[in-house]
């Protein structure tokens, strides 16, 4: 299945663009794997026919966003992340008329559609610097809670509304699991993802996006680590850290969608060029400023 997915990638000028969070096998194949935002930069700057991209929903959206005259197949049409979606319809409309100072800051894990509604997109690796360096006071966060209160935390300069979306892969790790963890390997360090809750954020030992987590646990002294995000990042972790340990909360924190990504339905796509992203231009050119906008203060 491989060699015949190299094949065809070469053939079609094809490639895979896999997220931490897929199986090990497709992160093994891809050209690139990355956090979201590493991703959406190689998304913006690839020059090819094809863009495979193993993830969910939202991100194969940004690709085709970042990228409206390219072709962005996903292995499973049906991977979506169910936070894109948590944020109540007229929301947006209703803060936008309560404060006249407002920019809309949009996690990147959300659809099409809310981009169209927000002034900024950005992702758990840039947050806090693109927030910091926006010039109004008043920032509606959308969708997710836990981000936007880790942000203001950092901000505390700006008035941060903060909706009421979480990812239910995240949101279900409790401080009882990690201490559980702890009270068995007492030198762990806790390396947790901002999608969790406060208080796991409050008993950890560094924040940050998926990848700012493998690029700590790589440059850090300690022999074990709790890991505090979805378990598909154990493969660069491992891959990086063969004599360290690595631990995840009990029941290991698993995202089903990103995990449809498999290698049949790789190849099944490509062969086919099914699953393709389709966004009408009108939604892609609005969807865009909020994405171009978060690449550009994030530089
Ligand atoms: P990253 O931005 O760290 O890749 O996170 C994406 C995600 O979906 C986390 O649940
Ligand atoms: Fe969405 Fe959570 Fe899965 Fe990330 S881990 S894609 S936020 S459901």
């Amino acid at each position: 299945m491989k060699n015949k997915i190299l094949k065809l990638k070469k053939e079609k000028n094809a490639v895979i663009l896999a997220h931490y969070y897929t199986p090990a096998d497709v992160q093994e194949l891809a050209d690139y794997v990355g956090d979201s935002f590493y991703l959406a930069k190689i998304a913006k700057s690839i020059e090819v026919d094809i863009i495979v991209f193993c993830g969910v929903r939202f991100m194969g959206e940004s690709a085709k966003i970042l990228n409206f005259d390219k072709k962005v197949l996903v292995p499973d049409l049906t991977a979506d992340c169910p936070m894109a979606h948590m944020v109540a319809k007229g929301k947006i409309a209703e803060m936008r008329r309560q404060y006249d100072d407002l920019a809309v800051v949009c996690y990147i894990n959300s659809t099409a559609e809310l981009k169209c509604q927000s002034d900024v997109c950005v992702t758990s690796s840039n947050a806090v610097k693109i927030v910091k360096a926006l010039k109004n006071k008043n920032i509606f966060f959308i969708p997710d809670k836990n981000l936007g209160s880790f942000v203001a935390k950092q901000v505390p300069e700006k008035n941060i509304i903060i909706n009421d979306g979480f990812c239910p892969i995240h949101a279900r790790i409790t401080a009882k699991q990690v201490l559980e963890e702890k009270e068995k390997h007492p030198f762990a360090l806790v390396l947790t993802h901002p999608e969790c809750e406060k208080e796991v954020l409050g008993i950890s030992d560094f924040i940050g996006s998926t990848a700012e987590i493998i690029d700590y646990a790589k440059g850090a002294d300690a022999e074990e680590f709790i890991i505090c995000t979805e378990e598909g990042v154990s493969c660069r972790l491992m891959g990086d850290g063969p004599d360290k340990t690595f631990i995840f909360p009990d029941p290991c924190p698993c995202c089903v969608d990103m995990k449809l990504n498999s290698l049949k339905a790789i190849l099944d796509v490509l062969e086919k060029e099914t699953n393709e992203i389709t966004i009408d231009e009108e939604t892609c050119h609005r969807a865009l400023l909020p994405l171009d906008k978060m690449l550009e203060l994030a530089r």
